[in-house]
């Protein structure tokens, strides 16, 4: 049982310029490309009206930068703390003249920066934080936040979310990767970074973003929420059939043995002390291994038979996986209007060097809840923000390419 796919280089985005607008805001794993939403919102739109947009695994909020850009209403859901500040933040027009009066205040304070005047240098929320960092950065870190806490409220987030990217990049983490390793003793002697400078590029970078972002609209046309998309999203915050399109990017695997989304996100989850700072890996899609297969499928069944015989720890990680992604997709189905349409971006893992097609799970499922499908575009990923090497056999220092191609997967409900 196969899908139709078609190869789309008009889809490829090559040459590209992803950080438009606040798409340069801050980095987060796996990220799609504003291109794709745009053109999905442009191209597939369902017949009759597109007045609201749903992403129900936001990340860092790219359909909703996209909706917005477009005059539309939308919703985000993310587990990750730091998914929903990224959005909440990239989607909110702040006032120009307060974020100006803002950098003159912050610029001022770091020229006059003293150790004696940080308040608070307790720091006992950040696991290990002597290992991660100098007591010198970690000061300046906390000055930093001290100074955005005197400014306007309603310009506060705008300036922790150049912190949030600066926390990370200032500590001992290696460059590159998303999971928490340490820097090498070697990488160590080299690394002196400059706090103060990281986090004011980072103001100037943003201000750029808001900016080109404010002459579009003014209207903040974006919610977002901290739902478990495969648990329950509440009707009386989405009701029933009213959604018309949904155009989402979700995980392809589990945390552990794919996109460690809590690992990345732990240095600014536990420095703005956000919930499940530590635990936020298992309690994503697939988190916790489960041996009871909740779902029948046709269309990877032979594939997941291969990977039992070889390997059964694996398979049922994948199981797992694959469970919390069938009741996600029952519970955002029900969200959809009559004639509403699904475009969901996806990729095809390898396990035991066996490819797990996603895209026809992902067409299967919503089929069985009453989809049909229109296409699947295949396209291919020129630099998307994902290791382009992991162990599909899960031995530590074998690596094989397991991502390739993109999938986009869509699909109109009856
Ligand atoms: C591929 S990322 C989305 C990237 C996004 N399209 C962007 O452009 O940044 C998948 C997201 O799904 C979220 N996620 C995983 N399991 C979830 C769940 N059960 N409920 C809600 N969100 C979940 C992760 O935290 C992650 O942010």
């Amino acid at each position: 049982m196969a899908y139709d796919r078609k190869i789309d280089d008009v889809w490829s985005f090559r040459t590209a310029d992803t950080k438009e607008f606040t798409h340069c805001y801050h980095n987060y794993p796996a990220m799609m490309i504003p291109q794709v939403a745009r053109r999905l919102l442009d191209v597939y739109a369902p017949a009759g009206k597109l007045e609201l947009v749903l992403d129900p695994y936001v990340g860092s909020g790219t359909t909703l930068v996209e909706s917005s850009l477009k005059g539309i209403r939308s919703i985000g859901i993310d587990l990750n703390p730091l998914a929903r500040f990224i959005s909440k933040v990239k989607t909110t027009h702040y006032d120009l003249n307060l974020i100006t009066k803002g950098i003159a205040y912050i610029v001022t304070g770091i020229i006059l920066y003293n150790p004696a005047d940080v308040i608070n240098t307790d720091f006992s929320r950040i696991s290990n934080s002597t290992f991660w960092y100098t007591e010198e950065t970690l000061y300046k870190l906390s000055y930093i936040s001290q100074l955005i806490s005197r400014l306007d409220h309603s310009i506060q987030d705008f300036f922790l979310l150049c912190l949030s990217e600066t926390v990370r990049e200032v500590s001992f983490t290696r460059n590159g990767e998303f999971k928490r390793y340490k820097m090498s003793e070697k990488q160590l002697e080299k690394f002196n970074p400059d706090v103060f400078n990281t986090f004011e590029k980072k103001v100037q970078r943003n201000l750029k973003g808001l900016e080109a972002f404010n002459v579009t609209d003014d209207r903040d046309l974006a919610e977002v929420y901290d739902f478990n998309s495969s648990k329950c999203i509440p009707s009386d915050i989405i009701a029933e059939g009213s959604v018309d399109m949904v155009v989402t990017s979700p995980p392809y695997g589990d945390s552990h043995t794919t996109v460690a989304y809590g690992q990345f996100s732990r240095w600014a989850n536990e420095w703005f002390n956000f919930d499940n700072a530590k635990t936020l890996d298992r309690l994503l899609m697939g988190g916790v291994i489960s041996k009871e297969v909740r779902f029948r499928t046709e269309s990877i069944h032979s594939e997941l038979e291969s990977i039992k015989e070889q390997d059964e720890k694996r398979y049922y990680e994948v199981i797992s996986f694959l469970n919390d992604y069938w009741d996600s997709i029952q519970n955002v189905a029900k969200l959809i209007r009559k004639g509403g349409r699904v475009c969901y971006v996806v990729g095809n893992r390898r396990v035991k060097n066996i490819q797990i097609n996603l895209d026809y799970f992902t067409a299967e499922m919503f089929e069985k809840c009453g989809f049909v499908h229109e296409i699947t575009i295949v396209r291919e990923i020129p630099n998307k923000r994902m290791p382009s090497k992991n162990s599909p056999t899960n031995k530590t220092g074998e690596t094989a390419v397991t991502m390739t191609n993109e999938y986009i997967v869509i699909l109109t409900k009856k």
